[in-house]
């Protein structure tokens, strides 16, 4: 079996956000800020060091922040090379001309139906798909060291990891098989199963890479949990056809689509700052008493 590389990513961005109002009223929500950067640049960055080459977003109106984060800001940009201030964290943004691509999903159907808009874009290749809600940190990062993983083993690996028992509704999750290393064997998967019947407390943390047979399986529009076509229920139907893993990333997960992982993402990464970090640091500890 030849193990085809990944060079393409999909980025569902058109959800609404609904559990961030006020503040996504008329702002993505990819464009929340952990410090000084949107959550969309942290997951684009991610992608880029794991070696994707071609970005992928799948939009929705009143989406606009997004296509004007990655392009270039013509006033901004002419102001501050007239000021004299360096250019450097906002050039490193920008694409080449063409990238990234944008598809619109027009409605909210459901994950598998975001990442089924960009079909035509992916064509008859392994892609991955990074949520961007889910802010990643460790070194290498964690698109960087699934692309290890799949470059040994091919076919779909996707992230996997613990979260408490009681957590386990709100997520996509794997019963698992075998275990080799930082590797489960995926032997099924089930999304958001209800309290008490979760077969594991193994969870999809938003990261896969995924074979593009999984588009033809989401052709059927088929729809599961919540009414909505989902992208855990057409992988589901790859087990067993094609090697299918879930890879325990080795780093820490912040699930920015919950206002406590945000806050908390907020702390971690501004503590970590050379520059804001100490103040950072002592304002916290100073409230902690
Ligand atoms: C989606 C997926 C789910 C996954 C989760 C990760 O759910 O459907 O399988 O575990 O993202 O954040 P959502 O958060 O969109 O409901």
């Amino acid at each position: 079996m030849t193990i085809k590389p990944v060079r393409k990513a999909i980025f569902p961005v058109a959800g609404l956000g609904t559990r961030f109002l006020p503040a996504t009223k008329a702002m993505p929500k990819e464009m929340l800020t952990v410090v000084d950067k949107p959550l969309i640049q942290y997951a684009v960055e991610e992608a880029l060091e794991a070696g994707i080459e071609q970005i992928i977003f799948v939009t929705g109106r009143g989406k606009g922040a997004l296509e004007d984060h990655f392009d270039i800001s013509f006033e901004l940009e002419t102001t501050m090379r007239a000021r004299g201030k360096s250019l450097s964290v906002i050039e490193n943004i920008r694409q080449q001309p063409g990238s990234p691509v944008y598809v619109r999903q027009q409605e909210p159907l459901g994950l598998g139906h975001a990442v089924w808009c960009a079909r035509d874009i992916v064509g008859d290749e392994p892609f991955a798909v990074l949520l961007p809600d889910e802010l990643m940190v460790g070194t290498p990062n964690f698109m960087a060291q699934m692309v290890q993983a799949y470059d040994n083993v091919g076919g779909n690996v996707i992230g996997a990891l613990e979260v408490a028992p009681e957590e386990t509704d709100k997520y996509g999750i794997i019963s698992p098989g075998a275990r080799d290393g930082a590797l489960t064997e995926v032997t099924a998967l089930v999304e958001k199963p209800a309290k008490g019947s979760a077969p594991s407390n193994l969870m999809i943390p938003g990261r896969y890479i995924l074979q593009p047979e999984v588009m033809k399986i989401l052709d059927a529009k088929e729809k599961g949990a919540g009414g909505e076509i989902q992208l855990t229920d057409a992988m589901a139907k790859l087990i067993g056809q094609q090697p299918f893993h879930g890879f325990t990333f080795n780093g820490e997960r912040f699930d920015c689509g919950d206002k406590t992982g945000f806050v908390t993402a907020n702390l971690a990464l501004a503590m970590a700052r050379a520059d804001i970090g100490p103040a950072v640091r002592s304002f916290a500890e100073a409230r902690l008493v």
